[in-house]
C-alpha cells in the first residue's frame, strides 16, 4: 500500500512503475527486463499490456464503448481474444452486471470506478496497480471492492499495489 498526502507523488510513482512515465533518474525493471529508463520506454507498452492491470485515478474508460466492450477491449489487447462469460462474471462480482450495456458517461461515479476496477481485473494481471480505487465509493462498496481486490490477487497470485491519500482506508486493505 502506498500512502501519502495529496500531491506527494503517488500517481507519478505508479505511472513510472507502469511505464507510462519515464523517471528523471533510475529505471524500472520487470523480471530483469528494463521497462523504462530516462532514455527509452521501448519495452514498456508490450510489458504493460501483457502483465499489468491498472485502475487509473481518472479511470480512463473508453467513452465510445459500453462497459462490456471496455472489458472485451482490455482482454483483446492482452490475449487477442475476449471471453464473454468471464466479463459477465467480473461485472457481476462488482455489482454492475445490470449496467453492462451502458456507456461510461451514463454511470454514477461509483459505478464508473467499479467498471474501471472490473476492466483491470478481467485480464487476471500478474501486477495489479490501483490508484485511489475506492475514492468514489460508499462505505459498503469500499469494503466490497477492497476485499475483491485482495481476493483476486490471492486467487491469481497477482502483486497488488494500491495508492491512497486516505489513511482511514488502511483497515480495508489488511495485509497491504
Ligand atoms: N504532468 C505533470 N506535470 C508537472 N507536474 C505534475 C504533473 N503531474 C503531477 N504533477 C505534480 O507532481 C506532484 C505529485 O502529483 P501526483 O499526482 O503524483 O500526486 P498524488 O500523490 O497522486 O496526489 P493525490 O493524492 O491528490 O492523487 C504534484 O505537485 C503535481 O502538481
Ligand atoms: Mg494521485
Amino acid at each position: 500500500m502506498l500512502l501519502g498526502p495529496s500531491g506527494s507523488g503517488k500517481s507519478t510513482l505508479l505511472n513510472c512503475l507502469c511505464g507510462l512515465l519515464s523517471p528523471d533518474a533510475g529505471e524500472v525493471t520487470l523480471g530483469g527486463v528494463t521497462m523504462v529508463s530516462g532514455h527509452s520506454a521501448a519495452a514498456a507498452d508490450t510489458l504493460r499490456r501483457r502483465h499489468f492491470g491498472i485502475v487509473f485515478q481518472t479511470l480512463r474508460l473508453v467513452s465510445a464503448l459500453s462497459l462490456r466492450a471496455n472489458l472485451a477491449l482490455a482482454q483483446k489487447l492482452q490475449t487477442g481474444s475476449s471471453n464473454r462469460p468471464a466479463i459477465d462474471r467480473m461485472l457481476d462480482r462488482l455489482g454492475i452486471a445490470h449496467r453492462a450495456d451502458a456507456r461510461p458517461h451514463q454511470l454514477s461515479q461509483g459505478e464508473a470506478q467499479r467498471a474501471a476496477i472490473a476492466r483491470a481485473l478481467v485480464v487476471r494481471p500478474a501486477i495489479l496497480v490501483a490508484d485511489e480505487p475506492t475514492s468514489a465509493l460508499d462505505q459498503d462498496n469500499t469494503a466490497r471492492v477492497a476485499n475483491l481486490l485482495i481476493e483476486l490477487a490471492e486467487e491469481t497470485g497477482a502483486t497488488l499495489i494500491v495508492a491512497t491519500h486516505d489513511d482511514r482506508l488502511r483497515p480495508n486493505f489488511p495485509g497491504l
